[in-house]
Order: C-alpha cells, then structure tokens, then sequence
C-alpha cells in the first residue's frame, strides 16, 4: 500500500500515513509560470494499491485540478487501485439544483473522479447523502461526530445540564445521531432561512427546550453567519455557556474574527481542512480525524 498527499492538507496526510505506520510516498507538484501544475509520481506504484489524500478545500478548483492529475499519473504508473481520501468535497452544497437554470457541481465533480478511474472514496460529513450517491464506486462516508462525543463526554457535558442544537433544519438527523451516542441528550433545532442569491442566514426561533449549557452542532462553518446568529440568539434566551462543534472548518473571509467574538466560549472543528496560523482564534480547538481514516483504510 503507498500513500500520497495533495497539497491541501499534508499535515493530515502524515498523520494518517503515521497511524498506517508506512511512509508518505513522493510525488512532484511542479508549477510553471503561467501557473499550470505538472503532477509527477516518485515513487513506484506498479501493482500497488494505492491512496491519495487531498481535501477540495479553498482553492477548491485548484485542489481538484491537483486530484485529478495525481490520479491520472497513478493510473498511468500502473497502480492497482486508487482510493481517493477526500476528508472535506468540495462542491459538496451543490448536490442538486436549487433554483432553475444552475449546475450540479457537487455532481459533475463526482463524476470526473470516476472516469479518472478512482476505485473508492473516503469522504467525512458529507453535507447530504445525495453526493454519496452520485458515484457508483465504494464510498465510505465517515463522521467526525464519535469524535464529537468522545470530547462532549470528556469534558463531562451531560444530558442533565446540556441540550444539543441544530443551526437549522437540515441538521437535524446529524444532531439526533449524536444525541443517541450521549445517552439521548436533549435536542433542539433553531429555524433558519438563507437568500439563496445573496447567501444572508437570518434565524427565526428555537423549537425545543434549551438548558443551561447549549452545544452548537453543524457539518461546516465557511462565512461563520450561521453559529454567529444560533450563539446571538441562544444567549438571548439567556442560555449561560454555548460551545460549538463543526466537521469543516471552512473559514472563508472573516470566519475566524466572527467567531471569536461570538458568544460562543469555544469552537471544536477538525482537521479535515488544514488551518493556517492566520486563522486560528483563542476558542478555537482542532480535533483530528486521521485515526479515524486510518482505521477506514486498514479495515
Ligand atoms: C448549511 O446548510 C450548512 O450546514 C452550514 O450551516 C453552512 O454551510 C454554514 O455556512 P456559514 O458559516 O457561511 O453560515
């Protein structure tokens, strides 16, 4: 078995190779002027299965362009097999059309990978069940939420004094799992709409009772509006201590501010998309999923 890494995430990369107890195989990424890549495998791949870890995060059409070329070079170089790790899909929101007119990105990208001849695909949380099911090759939808427990459980948040809450509708199935692993943990779910032209979140009420410690759960948190206005509004209820926990750390644009100066006293996200120094926040905690991989890749 041999493993490779994009340039997306190799701290993630070396952990999971780590936990494989094997080492990271080499691969070029060469950059030409114009900013084209030229993807050369180092390493011999004749009759190997092989992995590839690269999350499609931001820049996420040139972290996929980078995908499909290590997949093309490994094709070319004879490898058995291609499972392609992906712990955060790109385009993933864009699972079917919305309004009139638009594309199926999430779609179209499942597709390319296919053709490229990839075997598997390990993804984490995905958004919906719709990308999953967009491939016809084996994919293994992992979660990062027994990771969620484990640290919920760790920190001796229970369900006498703490109430899992959903950021908005869609969430809900995510958060009634978790509550199942905590012993049925109390849920609620805040009602939330978002323009689909301009992408503004506004929220409109809690359903369900919420205790004194409320514990924001979501799959992603890219702009950061939609825990910020879940934290504003809970605390409004008067709710003391509110954590959140999040798969994807995104973090587009001013996510990292905004949630530092939520009302949120910490933030749990993983280590599918690698954070840079720049937008790493006090409250801010990274929890990893590479063990988790390791354990999906040697099973
Ligand atoms: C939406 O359905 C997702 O589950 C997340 O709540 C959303 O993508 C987070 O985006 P933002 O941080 O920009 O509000």
């Amino acid at each position: 078995m041999k493993i490779f890494s994009g340039t997306s995430n190799k701290p993630l990369a070396y952990k999971i190779a780590k936990s494989l107890g094997i080492k990271l195989s080499d691969l070029e990424v060469f950059v030409f002027p114009d900013g084209e890549k030229r993807i050369r495998i180092l390493d011999k791949v004749l009759g190997e299965d092989t992995i590839v870890v690269q999350s499609t995060s931001t820049p996420t059409d040139e972290n996929y362009m980078q995908l499909f070329f290590i997949a093309d070079a490994l094709k070319r170089s004879g490898a058995k097999s291609i499972t392609a790790v992906v712990p955060y899909f790109g385009y993933q929101r864009q699972d079917h059309v919305f309004r009139e007119g638009e594309a199926v990105s999430g779609r179209v990208v499942a597709k390319i990978l296919e053709t490229l001849g990839i075997n598997n695909l390990i993804a984490v949380d995905l958004h919906s069940t719709k990308i999953e099911q967009a491939f016809n090759i084996r994919v293994s939808h992992l979660s990062a939420l027994s990771i969620f427990a484990e640290t919920i459980k760790k920190n001796g948040w229970d369900k006498s004094s703490a109430t899992l809450v959903s950021p908005d509708m869609g969430g809900i199935k995510r958060i009634k799992i978790l509550s199942k692993m905590l012993g049925n943990m109390p849920f609620a779910v805040i009602e939330k709409s978002r323009d689909l032209a301009t992408g503004k979140v506004t929220a409109e009420k809690i359903e369900g009772k919420v205790e004194e410690r409320a514990i924001i759960v979501d799959d992603m948190i890219s702009s950061g509006g939609t825990i910020a206005l879940a934290a504003k509004i809970l605390k409004k209820q008067g709710i003391k201590e509110i954590y959140v926990f999040a798969a994807h750390p995104v973090f587009s644009d001013k996510a990292p501010k905004i949630l530092q100066k939520s009302e949120a006293k910490k933030v749990f996200v993983t280590d599918t998309i690698f954070t840079p120094v720049e937008k790493r926040f006090p409250k801010l905690e990274i929890l990893s999923v590479a063990e988790m991989i390791a354990a999906s890749l040697s099973s």
